[in-house]
């Protein structure tokens, strides 16, 4: 769903010359891009240039700052807890975990990947209403569905330290994304429907041919040692289950269109992507827990 459709409002042309010089003006007072600060990071003035050329329409990706700024305090403590979390969620969110994914199975590059669901892209955009439960939600409320479904386990509590240290690390990728606008990359992108049905028998080929030397034959991915998978499993009962954002067959074409096979994103046609979607998604996997066990069966 590459999501980004411009600045939320359209400026007109003469109001725009007018706006950007004046956003750029406003930002500067709080990133003035100074010699005094470039030891900090380059990062403040990465920011200012990319909110100034997405409100000028371009898509340029934002860069969440390093690791080695993390500060050494107690937040700092809490980012690096929540990103161990997110990258090794089998073993730090163990608790809540019903799989043995990591949350950076689906959210590349420990959550910074643009048009992986990357973390920073999301910040900003909770509260959010979903269909899902018919509501607002708050980011900690969509981290609970994923740990729900995608990670086919239990909610935290909102207080819960995991949630917590999650929210942390989440924070800290967003540094210097302006609040309330959605960015270039982000979530997965929306494949085109190219008029003809996703075929799964021909999916199952594409599968065999471009997918299985990792994911292995029957799905099931390969075990690391000493916990998580070297490479996730995209059926069975360690998968995701089937009330998950992935088991959407859409949802799924678009992640695999922008990262897989891994190392060769935007390699398969939309028709391969949607094809190869269907023939995973109609494989066995968790229930619904919405649903119930017997109906799940069924579906
Ligand atoms: C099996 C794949 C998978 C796993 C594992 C997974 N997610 Fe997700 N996540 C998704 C999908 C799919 C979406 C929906 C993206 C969309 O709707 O654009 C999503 C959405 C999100 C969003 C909202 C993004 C946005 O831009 O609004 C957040 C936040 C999130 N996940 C956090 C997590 C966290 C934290 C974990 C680990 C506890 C996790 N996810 C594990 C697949 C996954
Ligand atoms: C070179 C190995 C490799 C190949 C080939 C490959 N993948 Fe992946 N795939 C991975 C890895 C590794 C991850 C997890 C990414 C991470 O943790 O950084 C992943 C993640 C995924 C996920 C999300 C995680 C999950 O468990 O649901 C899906 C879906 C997926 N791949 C589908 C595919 C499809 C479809 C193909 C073929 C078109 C494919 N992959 C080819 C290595 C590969």
């Amino acid at each position: 769903m590459q999501r980004f459709r411009g600045p939320a409002v359209s400026f007109g042309g003469h109001f725009r010359e007018k706006f950007i010089p004046l956003v750029m003006a406003v930002l500067s007072c709080f990133y003035p891009g100074t010699a005094s600060l470039a030891q900090d990071s380059v990062a403040p003035v990465e920011h200012t240039r990319v909110l100034a050329d997405h409100l000028k329409g371009a898509s340029r990706y934002h860069v969440a700052p390093g690791e080695d700024t993390i500060p050494n305090d107690k937040y700092g403590d809490d980012v690096r807890l929540g990103k161990k979390i997110f990258t090794e969620t089998y073993k730090y969110g163990r608790r809540y975990a019903g799989n043995d994914l990591a949350c950076a199975n689906c959210h590349l590059e420990a959550g910074r990947r643009p048009n992986a669901g990357p973390m920073w892209a999301a910040y900003g955009m909770y509260p959010a209403y979903r269909e899902k439960n018919d509501r607002s939600n708050s980011l900690e409320e969509r981290i609970q569905q994923c740990f729900l479904f995608s990670m086919n386990g239990f909610a935290p509590a909102l207080d819960a330290p995991e949630l917590r240290a999650l929210i942390s690390y989440i924070h800290f990728l967003s540094r210097g994304v302006p609040i309330g606008i959605d960015m270039p990359g982000r979530g997965y992108p929306q494949v085109v429907r190219t008029g003809s049905d996703p075929n799964p028998k021909r999916g199952g080929d594409t599968y065999k041919a471009k997918c299985a030397s990792c994911h292995g034959v029957n799905g099931a991915g390969e075990k690391k040692a000493g916990g998580g998978y070297t490479w996730p499993p995209l059926w069975g009962m360690d998968s995701y289950n089937k009330g998950a954002g992935m088991a959407g067959n859409d949802l799924l074409a678009g992640f695999i269109k922008a990262n897989m096979p891994l190392g060769q994103p935007w390699s398969l046609t939309d028709q391969e992507a949607l094809d190869v979607a269907a023939y995973i998604n109609l494989q066995i996997r968790p229930y619904d827990p919405r649903k119930g066990l017997l109906k799940g069966l069924f579906d």
